[in-house]
């Protein structure tokens, strides 16, 4: 049975038509529409490196039975000047397997000079939601972020796009400069994908050696203890995650805070209800960051 599913899935996908251009990219998505009149255009933003949590984002677009696009883009914008740009895996030919077997139609793979041309003058800032937690602690990352998204939207004019849950200040950043540009555009959260160890899925795992990934663990530790502490109150929710986290004292823990999940204010000490608990550590030289729902008292 599970050969003849592989084998269906094999026959009936064909690769996706591949973009490095814009001129090209309009093309494909010219002949689409007109082929398939009406049907929604869904599209999943990448910096590559794909796995399975970009799988899972991508197989959630293709059951919209639309036109499903991906980029493949390492934007240098939302890199600080002591990130990992020039490091950064870069897996075209496995990522545009992923591609293939999940359905998608059509691969957007620009060149930087495709994004931005000669010394482009105008970006776009994410503002105050863009400059807490993530934001402050890189500088300049999400005004990176928004820009290249709203160029990635101007140029694929999707119905809808989907992002992974992980990156929740992403999502939120995303979803207020859509509302604020009154963009006629669902975005759409999928949640993260974890590891059958616990670990969410991300391009950056593969910089931890085997030691640092068993401590990276304490990060979903954290999660599961938080949430069990969540009836006792905001406090005790904090402390669950903290202590958990200092089980591993090579982990650098850069932030743990319970936040609104709209806007990401932090939540008063007698707060009730559900607040994101958000974490970011350093492990060996892989920033990771996680999160996850918390009802509280
Ligand atoms: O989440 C990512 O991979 C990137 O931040 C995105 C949304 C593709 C923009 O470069």
């Amino acid at each position: 049975m599970q050969f003849l599913m592989l084998w269906h899935r094999m026959t009936s996908q064909q690769a996706p038509l591949v973009a490095r251009t814009v001129a090209e990219l309009k093309s494909h998505l010219d002949q689409l529409r007109i082929k398939r009149a009406g049907a929604p255009v869904v599209f999943v933003p990448t910096m590559g490196a794909l796995h399975d949590g970009h799988r899972a984002l991508m197989t959630r677009a293709s059951q919209y039975n639309g036109i499903s696009v991906a980029s493949i883009f390492v934007n240098p914008t939302q890199f600080g000047p002591n990130e990992d740009l020039a490091k950064y895996p870069r897996t075209w030919e496995a990522d545009l397997q992923l591609c293939a077997d999940e359905g998608i139609n059509v691969v957007f793979a620009p060149t930087v000079d495709q994004m931005y041309g000669d010394n482009p003058e105008s970006t776009l800032s994410a503002g105050p939601l863009g400059a807490r937690l993530e934001g402050a602690q890189r500088p300049g990352h999400f005004d990176g972020v928004v820009t290249v998204v709203a160029k990635l939207f101007d140029m694929v004019h999707p119905d809808r796009a989907i992002f992974g849950q992980k990156d929740a200040q992403q999502v939120a950043v995303i979803r207020s400069m859509v509302r604020d540009l009154e963009l006629p555009i669902e975005i759409e959260a999928f949640p993260t994908v974890r590891d059958s160890d616990g670990l969410a899925m991300s391009s950056r795992n593969v910089y931890l050696s085997h030691t640092e990934r068993e401590q990276a663990l304490a990060i979903p530790r954290a999660l599961v203890a938080a949430d069990q502490a969540g009836s006792e109150g905001v406090q005790a929710v904090l402390e669950a995650a903290t202590n958990e986290l200092a089980g591993e004292p090579e982990m650098h823990v850069r932030y743990v805070e319970l936040v609104r999940p709209d806007t990401l204010e932090p939540v008063p000490a007698n707060f009730h209800g559900d607040a994101l608990l958000l974490i970011a550590a350093m492990v060996g030289t892989a920033r990771l960051i996680d999160n996850s729902m918390v009802t509280v008292g």
